[in-house]
């Protein structure tokens, strides 16, 4: 079976997400891609991608993406608009996004039931997954849990210096880093206030997904500032503004922390003496019986040399790979909403493929 898709997003992790689809699936018809940058309307996407032309041209007109027959969309913008995903799965496309709606019922009350009935009305499903939010903070700790006869508490940390991380608008605009430390608050800006939804949305999930029963789902974030002036990509991040954030997402239940999702971001690699010291990547724990731990990081290569900029590539990758691998999937669920918790477990599609 051939699906029709459309890449809406070209950025870090959309084309890794295109290349993936004209390279390596057969099964994956590419029919359309959207832009936002004017730079980009009408180029054809081989040349997006530094290669020759592949007969496909990139548009910034939603209308004529919109009018498109399409299975499935690979939606990966910098920012969300729910609008334009309604009107995709209202007009019968499938939507896969890392950008968000990793657990959909634990939306506003609003949010959710515009989105449901735009999947009624399309008889379509959207998923949002990625590398977290997404496999390690919902399949993985799911898989995990397989193994165990009590689940205590669950924590998993994220440690990571954002300093090679090229999408700087991400790193500058979206996350606030570079902005005075005092502006960096839970519902700061309305970007921090939707990255404080993802995550709890995520805590949420497991919760559900594990019957943990949770009153509530609390978050926290300490901005620690700048020594230095930090040079990154064409940005300074000067000293004294925000170089560090750790935030903290927790289920609790009768007052008891059950599950807490803490990331550790930096931008210019000095890492605060005050925070807890985890290895870099993600270090998953289940603490009850039995006790597990494990520990992921992604990499260009563990065994051939790799330049510093393959090495953040890998991280995007495995952000695209997640939603890419999951679109047989998600076109074939049942309306609505499909999460890591209700879909079957995501699988490579090329992975052992001959070259
Ligand atoms: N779940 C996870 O594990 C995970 C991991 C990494 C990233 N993400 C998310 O995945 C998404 C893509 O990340 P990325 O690293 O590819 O970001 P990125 O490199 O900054 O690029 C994203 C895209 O956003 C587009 N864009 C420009 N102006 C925009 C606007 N006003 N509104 C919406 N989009 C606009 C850009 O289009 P043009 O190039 O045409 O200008 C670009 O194609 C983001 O939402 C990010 O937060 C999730």
């Amino acid at each position: 079976m051939t699906y029709r898709v459309i890449q809406w997003g070209t950025g870090a992790v959309g084309v890794e997400a295109l290349a993936a689809v004209l390279d390596d699936r057969p099964d994956l018809d590419l029919v359309g891609v959207r832009v936002y940058s004017d730079a980009k309307d009408g180029v054809d996407v081989g040349e997006l991608l530094g290669r020759p032309p592949v007969g496909v041209l990139a548009t910034t007109d939603v209308e004529a993406i919109l009018g498109l027959d399409a299975d499935c969309v690979i939606y990966t913008p910098r920012i969300t608009n729910l609008e334009d995903v309604c009107a995709l799965l209202a007009g019968g496309k499938n939507v896969v996004t890392t950008a968000f709606l990793f657990h959909p019922r634990r939306l506003p009350d609003a949010d959710r039931e515009r989105l449901l009935a735009a999947c009624t009305a399309g008889g379509t499903t959207v998923h949002g997954g990625g590398l977290n939010p997404g496999n390690l903070s919902g399949a993985l700790p799911l898989v995990l849990s397989g193994m165990s006869r009590r689940i205590d508490k669950i924590t998993l940390q994220e440690r990571a210096d954002w300093s090679d991380y090229d999408s700087t608008h991400i790193t500058f605009d979206n996350m606030s880093f570079g902005r005075p430390v005092d502006e960096i608050r839970v519902d700061g800006t309305e970007f921090l206030a939707f990255n404080n939804e993802l995550f709890s949305e995520q805590v949420w999930l497991l919760a559900d997904a594990l019957g943990a029963d949770i009153d509530e789902v609390t978050s926290s974030v300490e901005a620690v500032p700048a020594r230095h002036d930090h040079q990154i990509f064409d940005h300074v991040l000067t000293a004294g503004t925000t170089a560090g954030q750790r935030w903290n997402w927790v289920g609790v239940r009768d007052g008891e922390p059950l599950i807490e999702i803490e990331t550790l971001w930096t931008v210019g690699n000095e890492y605060p003496d005050q925070w807890p010291r985890p290895k870099h990547g993600w270090t998953l724990t289940i603490e009850g019986d039995p006790s597990m731990q494990t520990h992921f990081f992604s990499l260009a290569s563990f065994t051939r040399e790799a330049t510093m900029a393959e090495h953040v590539r890998a991280a995007n990758v495995a952000t695209a790979m997640q939603v890419l691998n999951a679109v047989p999937e998600v076109c074939d669920a049942e309306p609505g909403f499909a999460t890591l918790a209700t879909l079957p477990l995501i699988r490579s599609h090329t992975g052992f493929r001959r070259q």
